[in-house]
């Protein structure tokens, strides 16, 4: 769908623009809708977190997608959705934002934006060529009022803090949904090894040593190797042993090991 004829839902406050587009992606939405918000009550992140929305700080939109793709790719769309935000940032902003795995933009090391990657829960997207997903997008343009709060303070950051013009939401928003679709046309068409190698670029935390809490409650500390061929993180232990992080938080517990 090209910007032109795109369906824009545009809401003052809303609890979740996901939520929103899910629900319009359930009424039978086209691929391309979306929804953008300049409040979100209840904002949501990955892992069941929160997502702080607070009115005319950010930009919060979600993005109805149709895509043509196997289930199992459709956790590369976070990744590639991420490149698209970061490259639509350094296009509107002249800043350079770093990915950390595998949805948490940073400059700086401080993280402004994320992004939530969603099928309606009980879809099987196996039953569907082209399932139901919705991109979320949640941006911090300026700090809240205030400041962040104290849990948040050393961690996050705002846009408008690095960048050295006033930012243009409209056409930030435009630019995002441009390289959003791109990006999603792009792994469609079975170009994830490219997007990969662009996404490395951006890559906040290869080399870097992380720990993650196993589905089965083990602690594992190793050096990220960065995504493999299907977007899952690669961490190398002490002992040598490459595990794959399927879901579940990294945290960074060292500085960059140089070679
Ligand atoms: C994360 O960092 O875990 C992802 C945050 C995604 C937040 C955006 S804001 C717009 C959309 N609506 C939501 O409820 N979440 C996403």
């Amino acid at each position: 769908m090209t910007g032109e004829f795109r369906k824009i839902i545009r809401l003052k406050v809303t609890e979740s623009t996901n939520s929103v587009a899910l629900e319009a992606g359930e009424q039978g939405a086209p691929a391309g809708t979306v929804v953008v918000a300049d409040e979100q009550t209840g904002g949501r992140g990955r892992l069941n977190r929160s997502w702080l929305s607070p009115p005319g700080m950010g930009l919060y939109f979600s993005l109805v997608l149709r895509p043509d793709l196997a289930p199992g790719d459709l956790a590369k769309i976070t990744l590639a959705a991420g490149l698209a935000v970061c490259r639509a940032i350094e296009a509107e902003c002249r800043i350079y934002p770093e990915i950390k795995w595998p949805n948490d933009l940073l400059v700086e090391g401080r993280k402004f934006g994320g992004i939530l990657t969603e099928t309606r829960s009980g879809q099987d997207p196996a039953a569907e060529r082209c399932p139901l997903v919705v991109v979320g997008v949640g941006l911090n343009l300026s700090p809240p009022r205030g400041g962040f709060p104290s849990d948040l303070q050393e961690r996050a950051t705002a846009l408008a803090l690095h960048a050295e013009q006033a930012i243009d939401t409209g056409a930030l928003l435009k630019e995002c949904l441009a390289a959003i679709e791109a990006q999603v046309h792009r792994l469609e068409s079975g170009d994830f090894p490219a997007i990969l190698a662009d996404w490395q670029q951006r890559d906040a935390i290869r080399d870097k040593v992380l720990s993650w809490v196993t589905p089965q409650g083990n602690k594992v500390t190793g050096v990220s190797l960065g995504p493999d061929e299907h977007g899952m993180l690669r961490v190398r232990d002490d002992q040598g042993v490459v595990h794959t992080v399927i879901s579940g938080d990294v945290k960074l517990v060292g500085k960059r090991i140089e070679n």
